[in-house]
C-alpha cells in the first residue's frame, strides 16, 4: 500500500488546518458558532504522543500545558494522539475511511470478534451492532432489539440522575438535565422514572452509605419501589429497564451489586430486558475490569450482567463509535436498514478502536488505572479530614467522583465551590470535570456539586500528585472566594 502524498494542496495549507490559529479566524469563529458557549483555551495538541497532558493557547496567544482529568468527556482512555491508535488510523486512511453501512470491512469484524470475546457473563460470544455516533444511539440500538424481541412492548423503565444521551428520545430516556435540552420530553409516555440507590442521599436515612458502599445495616427499601412498577404499577408491560451500574453525568452514583443482583432476578421474572448503560465506565475506567459489571462478578461473586449493554466513549480510542451488545440468547436481528446511519460502518473507528483495546490489554492500563485511582482516592480521603466542605468520594479506579457539601450533617450540596473549582482549575494547569445540574420545576439548578477526576488510564505516579497537589490549591483558592 503507497504511502499518500497530498497532490491538490501544498502540505504546508494542509497541515495548517490543524496546527496553527490566529485571533481574526477564533473572532470569526464566535461570530458563526451556534454553541452559545465554547471554552476560552484552544486545545492545540498533545504534549507528546499517548500523554495525558495537551498544549492550549489562551485568547492572549500564549501557550500551557493542562492536565486533562476530564479525559476529553471521558474518552481519551489513552490520552492525547496515542501513537499505535494514530498508526492503526493511518494504516485505514491508507486503504479506506468509509463504506456503506451494510459492508464488511477487516476492521468491523476484527472490531466485533473482539468485543464479543471482552464483554463479561451472559453477554460473552453476543451479537454486536456499531454506530458512529456514540453513546445515545446505542442505547436507541438497545430499545429497538427489547421491542423487537419483547415482540411489541414499548415502555422502558429508566432512574433518577440517568443520563443516556442528548437525542430527543435518550434525553427524555435521561433525568431532565435541562443543562443539555430545553426540549419537552419527547415521547414521555414511553418511560417510568423510578428511584435510583444514591446511598449518600438515602431516602430511608441509613447514614454510612459512603465511599460507593451501602450503609451495613440497608435493608434496601429503595428496592421495593422498583419492584413495585416492575410489577406491575408502570402504566404499560415494560419492554427494558435501562440504567448505568455506576451514573455518571448524574452525580457519580453507584447503585450496590446486591441491589443490581435484585434487579436482574426480578427482570428475568418478569421477562423485561435489562440494559446496562456502560457508556463510561467500559473499557477499564473503573480499574482491572473491562467493565464494572464484570468487576462485581469476579470480585464479589454476584453476577449482574444484563442482557442488552452500551458502550461509547473510550471504546472508539478517541474516534467516534457506539457500540451495543446483546446476549447471544436473544435470537431477533435487525433487518439491513432498520438500525443503521449513513457512517455506522466506519473502518477508522473500529480501527483504533480496536488497537486501543489492545494496547490497553498489552500494557495492563486496567492494573495501572485501579494502582493511580487507589492513589487519588487516598490522597482525597486524607484531604477530607482537612476539609469539611468534601463530603463524599467515590470511585473506583479513575472513575472518581468528589461530592462537595456546605456541611456534613446536612449534605447541602455546595454548587457554588464546584463552579468555582472548575474555573479555576485550568489556572492550575488541571481540567476537573463536574456532574451536570438538574433543573427544577421551580427554576433552581440542582446538584452540580460533584467534581470529577476522570484523566486518561496512562497517567503515572506524578501525575497523581500533580493532580493532588494542585486540587488541594484550587480547592483553597474557591473556599476563599466562595466565602468572601
Ligand atoms: C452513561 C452515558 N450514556 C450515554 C451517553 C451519550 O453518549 P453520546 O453523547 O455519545 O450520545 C453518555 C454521554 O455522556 C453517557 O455518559
Amino acid at each position: 500500500m503507497k504511502e499518500f502524498e497530498p497532490k491538490i494542496l501544498s502540505k504546508e495549507e494542509l497541515r495548517r488546518i490543524s496546527s496553527g490559529i490566529n485571533e481574526e479566524e477564533i473572532l470569526e469563529f464566535q461570530k458563526h458558532s451556534l454553541n452559545n458557549f465554547v471554552e476560552p483555551l484552544t486545545v492545540m495538541e498533545a504534549k507528546e504522543p499517548g500523554s495525558p497532558w495537551v498544549k492550549v493557547m489562551d485568547q492572549k496567544g500564549q501557550f500551557k500545558e493542562i492536565l486533562d482529568c476530564t479525559s476529553m468527556n471521558w474518552t481519551l482512555a489513552l490520552g492525547f494522539a496515542h501513537p499505535d491508535v494514530n498508526y492503526a488510523a493511518l494504516e485505514q486512511m491508507k486503504r479506506l475511511t468509509h463504506v456503506r453501512y451494510n459492508c464488511l470491512t477487516p476492521a468491523r469484524a476484527k472490531f466485533c470478534n473482539k468485543l464479543a470475546e471482552i464483554v463479561p457473563g451472559k453477554l460473552k460470544g453476543g451479537k454486536v451492532i456499531l454506530n458512529n455516533e456514540g453513546g445515545g444511539l446505542a442505547n436507541e440500538a438497545a430499545m429497538k432489539l427489547a421491542m423487537i424481541a419483547s415482540r411489541g412492548a414499548d415502555h422502558f423503565g429508566t432512574f433518577w440522575h440517568g443520563y443516556h444521551g442528548s437525542s430527543l428520545i435518550t434525553a427524555t430516556l435521561s433525568q431532565p438535565l435541562h443543562a443539555v435540552t430545553r426540549f419537552d420530553s419527547f415521547g414521555i409516555g414511553h418511560f417510568t422514572r423510578m428511584p435510583y440507590p444514591y446511598c449518600y442521599r438515602c431516602m430511608w436515612n441509613y447514614k454510612n452509605g459512603l465511599y460507593g458502599e451501602k450503609d451495613p445495616d440497608c435493608n434496601m427499601e429503595c428496592f421495593q419501589i422498583v419492584e413495585k412498577y416492575l410489577k406491575g404499577m408502570a402504566p404499560k408491560k415494560m419492554a427494558g429497564v435501562i440504567l448505568e451500574p455506576i451514573q455518571g453525568a448524574g452525580g457519580q452514583v453507584p447503585a450496590p451489586p446486591k441491589w443490581l443482583r435484585k434487579l436482574k432476578e426480578l427482570c428475568e421474572e418478569e421477562n423485561i430486558y435489562l440494559i446496562y448503560d456502560e457508556c463510561q465506565t467500559c473499557m477499564w475506567r473503573t480499574g482491572k475490569y473491562f467493565t464494572v459489571s464484570e468487576r462485581y462478578e469476579k470480585e464479589r461473586g454476584i453476577d449482574v450482567s444484563p442482557d442488552m449493554m452500551t458502550f461509547t466513549k473510550a471504546i472508539g480510542g478517541g474516534f467516534p463509535l457506539g457500540a451495543m451488545i446483546a446476549t447471544p440468547k436473544i435470537r431477533k436481528t435487525f433487518t439491513p436498514t432498520e438500525e443503521h446511519t449513513t457512517f455506522s460502518s466506519s473502518p477508522l473507528s473500529c480501527a483504533t478502536g480496536l488497537a486501543a483495546i489492545k494496547v490497553i490489554q498489552k500494557e495492563n492500563l486496567g492494573e495501572n488505572c485501579e494502582k493511580m485511582g487507589n492513589k487519588i482516592t487516598k490522597r482525597m480521603k486524607e484531604l477530607q479530614e482537612i476539609y469539611e466542605v468534601i463530603g463524599d468520594i467515590r470511585g473506583p479506579g479513575l472513575f472518581i467522583g468528589v461530592e462537595m457539601v456546605k456541611d456534613r450533617e446536612t449534605k447541602d450540596p455546595f454548587t457554588e465551590l464546584v463552579e468555582e473549582m472548575i474555573l479555576l482549575a485550568p489556572e492550575y494547569n488541571l481540567y476537573l470535570g463536574e456532574s451536570m445540574p438538574i433543573l427544577s420545576a421551580r427554576g433552581e439548578l440542582l446538584m452540580r456539586n460533584v467534581l470529577k477526576i476522570k484523566p486518561p488510564l496512562v497517567i503515572t505516579e506524578e501525575d497523581t500528585e500533580f493532580i493532588m497537589e494542585n486540587f488541594e490549591k484550587v480547592l483553597k483558592e474557591a473556599l476563599n472566594k466562595v466565602e468572601k
